[in-house]
């Protein structure tokens, strides 16, 4: 008797343990992308659970997610080039098809060993981007896997490293400006050369020796609604149960707006709303106040 009740206590703690704790939604990328250029470049390693992507002098390489989203939050964790990754550029995003896209970018730069990768941000509706935020890091994002997050809801995008927002783009169609709502988008991402532009404005040259750049990509989580044959797997109602679905209608809290003004104070470079040069004719208008 005590022998079983201590089995059922070690299968209970057992179960507690797997259903809570264990990254259990972490998908395949055997069945979740596939590798779309590279020419076996990329290459899906350890049963599905990493992916990696490499770049060398005749070629970068890339993946998509084989599902479409109508709004979702995707996590993945990516482990970028390490050592000099001048010129190189790991693009992580959400794009739609079409001449009037939707696209929520992640972008990251690389530099020589020692100087900080820049993230590079920008949120195009309807074709239309210009939007650009970048950030530097507050830790070495060569040095370990980091999680790379983008909410897309009804009323906001928000870009999160490790849990920390560092950009909201707030639905603002009140005030005029489109908003990504009605075009699926799918998850892209890809290794390539960018040193015309990428490292200090393309003055820093890829250095080929230190070829193939390597990164690698774990743990990609797509809660999402699930767009196939035109219709949404949270169907047709326009807020699905927000108890299955937090991300849906989530919002930055207290300490989250904190934590962003953090980051934007602290380790913004660049943001397109104090731009004034660049929009002699007036900053665009999700600028007023809120972006
Ligand atoms: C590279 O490092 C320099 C020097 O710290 C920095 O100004 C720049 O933003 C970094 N990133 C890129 C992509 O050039």
């Amino acid at each position: 008797m005590a022998s079983s009740s201590v089995f059922s206590t070690t299968l209970f703690l057992s179960l507690l343990f797997t259903s809570f704790f264990l990254p259990s939604s972490a998908s395949n990328f055997h069945q979740s992308t596939d590798i779309t250029w590279g020419d076996g470049r990329a290459q899906i390693l350890n049963n599905g659970d990493l992916l990696s992507l490499s770049l060398d002098k005749a070629s970068g390489s890339g993946f998509q997610s084989r599902n479409e989203y109508l709004y979702g939050k995707i996590d993945m964790q990516i482990k970028l080039v390490p050592g000099n990754s001048a010129g190189t550029v790991t693009a992580y995003y959400l794009r739609s098809e079409g001449s009037t896209w939707d696209e929520i970018d992640f972008e990251f730069l690389g530099n020589l060993s020692g100087d900080p990768y820049t993230v590079h941000t920008n949120v195009f509706s309807q074709g239309k981007g210009n939007r650009e935020q970048q950030f530097h890091l507050w830790f070495d994002p060569t040095a370990d896997f980091h999680t790379y997050s983008i909410l897309w809801n009804p009323q906001r995008i928000v870009f999160y490293v490790d849990g920390t927002p560092i950009r909201e783009f707030k639905n603002m169609e009140s005030i005029g400006v489109a908003f990504p709502k009605n075009q699926p988008m799918r998850l892209q991402s890809s290794l390539w050369n960018a040193d015309d532009w990428a490292t200090r404005g393309g003055l820093i040259k890829t250095d080929w020796t230190q070829a193939p750049f390597t990164a690698s990509y774990r743990n990609f989580n797509e809660n999402a609604c699930i767009w196939s044959s035109g219709q949404s797997s949270c169907g047709s109602n326009s807020s699905p149960a927000a108890s299955d679905k937090p991300w849906y209608s989530q919002e930055l809290d207290t300490d989250s707006e904190g934590k962003l003004k953090w980051v934007q104070k602290n380790y913004m470079i660049y943001n397109y709303c104090t731009d004034v040069n660049r929009f002699p004719q007036g900053l665009p208008p999700e600028c007023n106040g809120t972006a």
